[in-house]
């Protein structure tokens, strides 16, 4: 009958839009021959950025961060940090006291950076920066105590010591002028001077992976490794000295901020990026750099999902083919927004209500399939970390000439914290790509604060042994 034939039809369109949506999210799907493949690839660029003739042509930069040790415990008094690079601008109080009963107390304020003066010139930036601390040290009634401050930068910086970073090139969502190239600390003083108002003593720049290394550490002190998997996705470790051939020496070890965002800038990831990777790089600040932490990381997993949702609808797939305003509206999807659509524990409904809150309409149909689409993405993002990681723990497991080791990564960062899932496919593939480390991963928060604060305490340290 009439009837039949056309209830035949339409199974047949839905049988066939789920093939056909099925396939474009088959390519975000990666086989353990793939991981293995990206986890060697990483290992070969850490071998670049490490060796004297190839750093110059290398992706993966594995900058020097002059931070030799780990915390030993004895590290105390007062100082100011600064955290500039992730989620939120802030600035911190961090009191640090050794001894029997070691205590770190820290008392932190949260500042907006606006996006005109994310975007503006570098004078702006670094005095909004400055206007901030001034801010606080009122707040703290500390304005006339000359503190020594630890800034945590996260952003690629060529270091010649521990208070010198010249900022290589800005990364995630920064663009200030007049600052690549320049030493970052030079600006901060400078910044500090024009403000004619207080005097504080800049003794380190760090990146916040080497913060979150460092007060793992200081707990824990079988942590070696630092990662960051928020807005931006990165890692450091400590490689032996004799490895490290852009500097000096051969004894002991030294951490490196290896700004494996950039990892697949030369082409070598190109086989596994998607037509959606690409047109979300293309639209991005900064088109062709950071490819692996666009694959990877907070800013970008919404963007890839907004991508793929505007070309299911453009397919008819989804919204009923209409697509939105909303749809076109760069960013809606954060991190936040990703996990709670993520959460096992939520009904499709309150998927929907999700949605809505965004501005997008679904149907019930529509919230399956948009589920799917940011659990697609998300694990392979989680997945292409872990391989990552596996290269990392693999080689400094070689290092020490290890057949089995255990190694502890202190991790921050809001996709790690906030996620239902991502945490979970991270750890679960670094075991599967390196079995011969055990791995635990331990969540080390406020890095930024903290770790910069240790940081900055050994800085002081070293500082009056030279004087001596
Ligand atoms: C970006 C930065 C890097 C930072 C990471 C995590 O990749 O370039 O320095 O560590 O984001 O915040």
């Amino acid at each position: 009958s009439k009837g039949a034939a056309m209830v035949t039809a339409v199974a047949y369109r839905l049988a066939d839009q789920r093939r056909q949506i099925t396939e474009t999210l088959d390519e975000f799907r990666l086989t353990n021959d793939q991981l293995l493949e990206v986890k060697k690839r990483m290992r070969t660029e850490i071998q670049n950025g490490l060796g004297k003739k190839t750093h110059d042509s290398a992706t993966v930069k594995m900058w020097p961060t002059y931070v030799r040790s780990t915390p030993d415990g004895s590290e105390k008094g007062d100082f100011l940090a600064l955290d500039l690079g992730g989620t939120n601008f802030r600035v911190l109080l961090v009191k640090i006291r050794s001894g029997k009963r070691r205590t770190v107390e820290m008392h932190n304020k949260i500042y907006a950076i606006p996006m005109e003066v994310m975007q503006g010139t570098g004078e702006e930036l670094f005095d909004h920066i400055v206007q901030c601390i001034s801010d606080f040290l009122d707040y703290m009634g500390m304005k006339n105590t000359r503190l020594p401050l630890g800034f945590t930068f996260s952003f690629p910086c060529r270091q010649t010591s521990l208070d010198a970073g010249i900022l290589v090139t800005w990364t995630k969502g920064f663009k200030a002028t007049d600052c690549e190239g320049e030493n970052v600390v030079g600006l901060l003083r400078e910044g500090i001077k024009r403000r004619e108002e207080f005097d504080l003593d800049v003794v380190a720049v760090v990146n916040d992976t080497v913060g979150t290394m460092m007060t793992c550490a200081y707990e824990e002190a079988t942590c070696e490794v630092g990662l960051i998997a928020g807005t931006g996705s990165n890692a450091c470790y400590m490689e032996e000295m004799r490895n490290i051939e852009t500097v000096e020496g051969d004894v002991g070890r030294m951490c490196v901020n290896m700004e494996w965002g950039a990892f697949g800038d030369n082409g070598c990831l190109d086989d596994i990026r998607t037509e959606y990777d690409r047109a979300v790089d293309d639209l991005s600040l900064n088109p062709g750099k950071q490819r692996y932490e666009k694959m990877c990381s907070g800013m970008y997993l919404g963007e890839i999902v907004r991508n793929i949702l505007i070309d299911l609808t453009k397919r008819g797939f989804l919204f009923r083919g209409q697509i939105s305003e909303t749809l076109k509206t760069r960013g809606i999807f954060e991190t936040k927004f990703l996990s709670q659509i993520e959460s096992d524990r939520l009904a499709l409904l309150q998927v929907r209500s999700i949605l809505q809150q965004l501005g997008l309409d679904s149907t019930c149909d529509d919230s399956i399939i948009v589920k799917e689409v940011c659990g697609t993405v998300s694990h392979r993002a989680a997945q292409l970390c872990g391989a990552g990681m596996a290269a990392v723990v693999d080689k400094i497991r070689e290092n020490r000439g290890l057949d089995q080791m255990d190694i502890t990564v202190g991790v921050d960062g809001t996709l790690y914290k906030l996620h239902p899932h991502f945490s979970g496919i991270m750890n679960q593939t670094v075991k599967e790509l390196a079995p011969k480390c055990n791995v635990n991963f331990f969540l080390s928060e406020d890095g930024s604060g903290k770790g910069a604060a240790l940081i900055t305490a050994v800085g002081c340290r070293m500082r009056e042994q030279e004087e001596k």
